[in-house]
């Protein structure tokens, strides 16, 4: 049978390294493309090691068009190219704000090049990470698909606004270009068998990160950052997804993409289920039988009260939804955490 090849830009990195995983599992060639600039290749030595098999791999960066017009082209001639899952991406925000030109050139330049090399090499089926940052602090939470777009906060968040909006502007004057515009709400966790998982760089700024570091004893207690917010407990409000459900959507994406004859559309991916940062930490203890040091601070800055997803055009859609539990993603963080430290 033909191979079912999967572009899979930024594969090297957090949830693309899960989502090759789970492409192969559901019968694609995942064909990862990744510069490594935040990523290592331990971890296609990582993927090989679930999949039994070594990856397809190029270390190209995506916004070399002419270069990712040939990979494309190469693989159109062994089988058929399903479609692309456009990862790459900077996504530090507060990086972002110091260097917002470095993530405009890197994260708009790679999708413009993206596109220009599918449209050169007839690749119609499209699904694009973005964020829930689109949404800001929305009115209403749950926030669904039509909430409005808001004034983005960061450079980061600005990419992502930008992105959407290319790749609408793209299926429009192309026909035969379809696009899944996927909006993650907070990947957590990591694969079970600690083979691979988030690889933070330096000093972490997202909470799963810093939390398992802390309670690891390699950091300082973990700052809450601030306790008088207008919820429940006085602590923020997130939705955290567990990184093999957000991966498993992507496959659901691609088929559905296959299935219909859609043009571009957008789908929160989330549980449903808003949880402070102090369940958090109260879940983590329980999950792992581990007391997680922290203290309060004050607020971060750009900071939303509360955001959780409306996921129900992805289940009605797509026939996705989370099957792991705020516990099962904090278990297998912390396992993550353990093997890293080894
Ligand atoms: P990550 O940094 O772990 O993975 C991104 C990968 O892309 C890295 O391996 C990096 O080396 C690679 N890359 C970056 N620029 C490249 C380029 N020009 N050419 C080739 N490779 C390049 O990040 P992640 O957490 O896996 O996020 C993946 C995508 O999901 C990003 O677009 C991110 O903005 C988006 N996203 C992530 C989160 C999150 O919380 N992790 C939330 C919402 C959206
Ligand atoms: C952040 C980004 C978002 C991006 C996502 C993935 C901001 C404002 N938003 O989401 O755009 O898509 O990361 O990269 O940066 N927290 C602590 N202590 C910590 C770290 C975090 O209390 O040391 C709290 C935060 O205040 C927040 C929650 O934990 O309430 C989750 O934070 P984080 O993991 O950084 O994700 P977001 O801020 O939701």
């Amino acid at each position: 049978m033909a191979k079912r090849f999967v572009i899979v830009t930024g594969g090297a990195g957090y949830i693309g390294s899960h989502t090759a995983v789970t492409l192969h599992e559901a019968g694609f060639t995942p064909v990862i493309i990744d510069n490594f600039s935040n990523s290592k290749p331990e971890v296609l030595e990582g993927i090989a090691k679930i999949i039994g098999e070594i990856p397809e791999f190029h270390e190209v960066d995506c916004r070399s068009q002419s270069v990712m017009t040939d990979i494309f082209q190469s693989y159109a001639a062994q089988g058929e190219v399903i479609g692309v899952i456009h990862f790459a991406a900077y996504k530090a925000v507060g990086e972002s704000v110091k260097k917002p030109l470095e993530y405009f050139e890197n994260n708009i330049g790679s999708t413009v090049a993206l596109l220009g090399a599918m449209n050169a090499s007839g690749i119609s089926n499209l699904i694009f990470s973005s964020s829930c940052t689109v949404y800001g602090q929305p009115r209403k939470i749950p926030v669904n698909e039509n909430a409005p777009i808001l004034t983005a906060e960061s450079p980061y968040g600005f990419t992502k606004q930008a992105c959407e909006r290319l790749i609408k502007d793209a299926c429009k004057s192309n026909a035969s270009l379809s696009a899944c515009l996927l909006r993650y709400f907070n990947p957590i966790g990591a694969h079970p068998s600690a083979l691979i998982g988030e690889l933070p760089l330096g000093h972490p700024s997202n909470l799963i990160p810093y939390l398992t570091q802390a309670a690891a004893g390699l950091r300082e207690p973990l700052t809450v950052f601030g306790n008088d917010y207008p919820t429940d407990d006085g602590t923020c409000v997130r939705d955290y997804i567990h990184v093999l459900d957000l991966a498993a959507a992507h496959v659901a994406a691609l088929q559905w993409l296959e299935e219909n004859d859609a043009s571009c559309e957008a789908f929160n991916l989330g549980t449903g289920q808003g949880k402070s940062v102090s369940e958090v930490i109260q879940a983590f203890e329980d999950a792992n039988g581990i007391v997680v040091p922290y203290i309060y601070g004050p607020r971060r800055s750009g900071d939303v009260t509360a955001i959780f997803a409306d996921a129900a055009k992805a289940q009605r859609e797509l026939g996705w939804k989370c099957e792991r539990s705020l516990e099962d993603s904090l278990r297998d963080a912390w396992r993550w955490q353990k093997k890293l430290a080894e």
